[in-house]
Formats: C-alpha cells, sequence, structure tokens
C-alpha cells in the first residue's frame, strides 16, 4: 500500500492511470482508447501515438467500450506498476466478451521487457508494441484485424519521434510536455528503464523549439522539457541558417525556448545530480520564465548504497550539489526520489538518507520501496535481502519525515505573494481556481474573474502539506 507515495501535489497526475480525451471536432470512422501509467514520458508518448493513430482515421474516446482499439501504455519501473497493468487487462478481458473486436494492445515499458511472452501470459492481448516502434502501428494494426497477433518490439538508436507533431489528449490548454530526448545510458542498478527504453538520444532541437512555439502560439503558456535525463542532452548538427555545424548543450536548448517569449514558462524533468552544471543554473538564474524548481533525485543518502546503485556521486559530492543551486538560486524548489530498503542497506544507511533530507530539506519526494526488476544489474549481481517489512517500515519514516518537512516548506510560504500561472479549476470547489507558483507548489485560490492561462499575483493566507490557498492581489 505504501509503495507509491504521499501525492503531495494533489492537482498532479503522476502515477496515475489516465484515460485521455480528445478534444476536436474531425470526424473519425474508428475509434481508441488509451490509458497511461507511469513517467510523464509515458503520457507525452500517448500523445504521440494518438497523432499516428489519427492519420490512421482513429479519433479518441474516452468511454473503452465503443473503442474498437484499446491500448494501455504501460510503465514496468516496479513490480507493482506491472501489476496494476495486468489487473486492468483482466476487466478487459470481459468487454472483449461480449465484443471480439475489439483490439487490445500494450504499449511501453511492460512491452518491451516482456516482449513476445505477454502475448502468452495475458491471452487477450493482440498488439504488443515497444517505445521505439509507434510508428508501425499502422501496419501492426492491420496485421492484428486479420487475427494474428502483431509485435513489434525493436529498440532503435535514433528514433525520437522529432517529427510527429503529439496530438494534445484531455490537455488544459495551458501546460505541456515536449520531450527532448529518449533513453538512458546510467544503469542504476536498480532500474529498469535502460532495457526497456534502450539508448540515449537527443532529439533535433530545431523541433523541439518549433514545437514549443506552436504550442505557444496556440494559447499554452508552460512547456516541461522531458528526458529521462535531461542534462546530458547533446545536440551537434549544421545550424537550419546554414553555416557550421552548432553545438546545443541542455543549457542552450533551454535559453532557446526561454527566448520563444516571456509570457511561456518553462519547466523540466529530470535532472540527474551528476549531470546538472553551472551553466544550467546560471541559465535559470538568467531568465525568469526558467522555473526555479529541480527535480534531483538522491535516491540514498549513504554513499555505499548510491555506490552499488551506480549513482557515480557521494552523499558529500551530492550535498555540494544542493548548496550550489541554493547559492546561484536561493528560492529554487528542490524535489526527489528515494528508495528504501535496496540490497544490503542497514540502519546507518537508512540514517544517512533520513539525514540528507534534513539537509536538502524538499519541498517534494517521490518515495519507494526498492523492487527488484529482473534482468537488471542490481537482479544480477546483488540479493534482495532487505526484509520487505524492514523496507517499508524504512519507507514510512521517510514519508513521516517529508510530510513534516512539506508541510514547514508550505509554512513558510504563508504570507508571501507568488506570480501563479492559471491552470484550471480547482478539483476541490468550483468557484477556485488553481495553478503553480515559480517553485512549482500547488496554489488554490478564489475565482473572481480570472480565467486559465493568465498569470496572476497570489497572496498567500494558509496552506496544507500539499496546497497553498490564498488570494489574487494583481493581475499580471
Ligand atoms: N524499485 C523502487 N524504485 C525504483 N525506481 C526506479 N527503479 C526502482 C526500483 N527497482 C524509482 C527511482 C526513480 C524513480 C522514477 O523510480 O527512485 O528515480
Ligand atoms: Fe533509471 Fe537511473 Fe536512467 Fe533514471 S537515470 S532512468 S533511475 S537508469
Amino acid at each position: 500500500m505504501l509503495e507509491q507515495v504521499t501525492k503531495v501535489h494533489d492537482e498532479s497526475r503522476q502515477g496515475e492511470a489516465f484515460a485521455a480525451e480528445q478534444g476536436n471536432d474531425q470526424v473519425y470512422n474508428k475509434k481508441f482508447y488509451i490509458e497511461s501509467y507511469g513517467c510523464q514520458m509515458n503520457f507525452n508518448d500517448s500523445e504521440i501515438v494518438a497523432s499516428i493513430l489519427n492519420q490512421e482515421g482513429f479519433g479518441a474516446t474516452r468511454n473503452y467500450e465503443e473503442a474498437d482499439l484499446v491500448l494501455l501504455n504501460t510503465c514496468s519501473i516496479r513490480e507493482k506498476a506491472e501489476q496494476t497493468v495486468r489487473k486492468r487487462l483482466q476487466e478487459f478481458r470481459k468487454i472483449k466478451q461480449s465484443n471480439p473486436g475489439m483490439l487490445v494492445g500494450v504499449l511501453g515499458c511492460m512491452a518491451e521487457r516482456l516482449k513476445a511472452k505477454l502475448l502468452e501470459e495475458e491471452k487477450l492481448v493482440d498488439l504488443v508494441i515497444g517505445p521505439d516502434a509507434y510508428r508501425t502501428l499502422p501496419a501492426l494494426i492491420e496485421e492484428a484485424e486479420t487475427g494474428q497477433k502483431a509485435v513489434n518490439v525493436l529498440l532503435s538508436r535514433e528514433e525520437t519521434y522529432a517529427d510527429i507533431n503529439p496530438v494534445r489528449l484531455d490537455s488544459n490548454g495551458v501546460t505541456a510536455f515536449v520531450s527532448i530526448m529518449r533513453g538512458c545510458n546510467n544503469m542504476c542498478t536498480f532500474c529498469v528503464v535502460p532495457f526497456t527504453r534502450g539508448r540515449e538520444r537527443s532529439r533535433d532541437p530545431y523541433s523541439i523549439i518549433q514545437e514549443a512555439a506552436a504550442l505557444f502560439n496556440n494559447g499554452y503558456r508552460e512547456v516541461t522539457l522531458l528526458g529521462q535525463n535531461v542534462d546530458s542532452y547533446y545536440w551537434v548538427g549544421p545550424s537550419p541558417n546554414g553555416g557550421q555545424d552548432e553545438i546545443i548543450t541542455f543549457a542552450g536548448l533551454l535559453e532557446r525556448v526561454a527566448l520563444i517569449s516571456p509570457l511561456l514558462r518553462v519547466r523540466f524533468s529530470t535532472s540527474h545530480p551528476k549531470d546538472i552544471t553551472d551553466e544550467v543554473l546560471f541559465t535559470m538564474a538568467k531568465y525568469e520564465n526558467i522555473c526555479n524548481y529541480i527535480h534531483l533525485p538522491v535516491q540514498s543518502g549513504s554513499t555505499r548504497i548510491l555506490q552499488l546503485m551506480n549513482r557515480t556521486y557521494t552523499r558529500e559530492w551530492y550535498m555540494k550539489k544542493v548548496d550550489r543551486i541554493r547559492e546561484i538560486l536561493p528560492d529554487c524548489g528542490l524535489s526527489t526520489d528515494i528508495i528504501t530498503g535496496f540490497c544490503t542497506e542497514t540502519e546507518e544507511d537508512h540514517q544517512e538518507t533520513l539525514s540528507m533530507m534534513e539537509y536538502a530539506k524538499y519541498d517534494l519526494a517521490y518515495m519507494f520501496f526498492y523492487s527488484e526488476r529482473p534482468g537488471t544489474l542490481a537482479a544480477r549481481r546483488y540479493q534482495d535481502d532487505v526484509p520487505e517489512e524492514v523496507k517499508k517500515r524504512r519507507l514510512t519514516e521517510v514519508v513521516e519525515l517529508h510530510r513534516r518537512q512539506a508541510l514547514e516548506s508550505m509554512q513558510q510560504d504563508v504570507g508571501k505573494t507568488f506570480k501563479v500561472l492559471i491552470e484550471g479549476t480547482s478539483k476541490r470547489s468550483e468557484n477556485d481556481l488553481f495553478g503553480r507558483n515559480d517553485q512549482n507548489k500547488v496554489i488554490v485560490f478564489p475565482k473572481e474573474q480570472y480565467q486559465k492561462g493568465e498569470y496572476v499575483y497570489v497572496k498567500v493566507e494558509d496552506c496544507t502539506a500539499a496546497t497553498l490557498i490564498g488570494k489574487v492581489v494583481l493581475n499580471h
């Protein structure tokens, strides 16, 4: 039960399954239903899939009972994520009994990890498609329509879907994700991602800037640049304006996206502590519209455990990185991921994680107990030797400390005024709007005459551990 965290940002949808709806009037002769699990990258991939399917005459529906094609974009990061998808597939089995023509496809990391084996394990699945094979969806659907099982789980060294314009699904029209790279080369020993999403590759920067500018022109006011490890973004190639090859690093890309308009907020995720540079921090400081918020997963506070995890930094090195962030960006929001009970973790190691939390004062944390994943380096090299109840007890301690810290961090904001981008109506009340401040904290305030997509200044009067509560004091 404790595996996934406190949803500290209650308006956020991280870690939730999410059925998508499409908001255009075009008429399609077939319908697809897609549900996404796991990271934001998967949600963005579903939008790429939607774009490919639109071209094939499939429109999105929110009602799977009327769908010709049901897709689950899956996550393998922890065992529990896979169990959730398997349960969901059981439910679709029933629907398929009354509608045998309906095709069911598994996309994403579980498709990649299990490959054709998934067809044996889950009898109702018709299509299995890995994260680099979405362009072949039309051909695979055709194959599946003839009654054959269709599989493509080839990984690629080049595919970035750079030229595919994602169809924004169930969008608020204000914030959007833009993928800037795919895959991961880091080989953290606990992580299945390098195996399911393949080698790291950076997307053509000009297509990224174009996509972000088009979003801005369509009324969007915030883009989040996504990658498993954005700080290792690297592009070298001819400039579209002619001339010599250009080298574009993540800092350079960030700057170019920020220059689209001062009204377009820019966020990014995820930063690996070993790769985030001073250049990135200075670029963040230079542009008001690059949000002061960094997701900097620590995973553990113990140098010994970090070494076993192959994180390539020590406890002290991470602390210095936090110091540097605070020095260059004094009001920067900081969040993290933490794993408890990794192989051989002792009480002392665990205490070091707690003391790291005290040191870094995270505003937000995603906390998990270790879940061994088949095929990873840890599964091959180490024994998963921390008993489940110990992993869970340590997780509870981490979660409790984080709750206290998150509340403190929120309380410190009471009385302050923040610039907020309005994202929509609050889930709790029709009369309230919600948005985020620069530091990514959710703020709820009375609607009055304000509308989503606008910037307002909100004075914070109260808070919970998850939400700031205030009133607009100034329209932008
Ligand atoms: N067990 C538990 N948590 C994991 N994560 C990745 N792999 C595992 C695993 N095997 C967590 C890490 C990572 C986040 C996305 O998921 O904290 O940063
Ligand atoms: Fe996994 Fe580490 Fe890559 Fe993140 S950086 S996706 S945790 S291997």
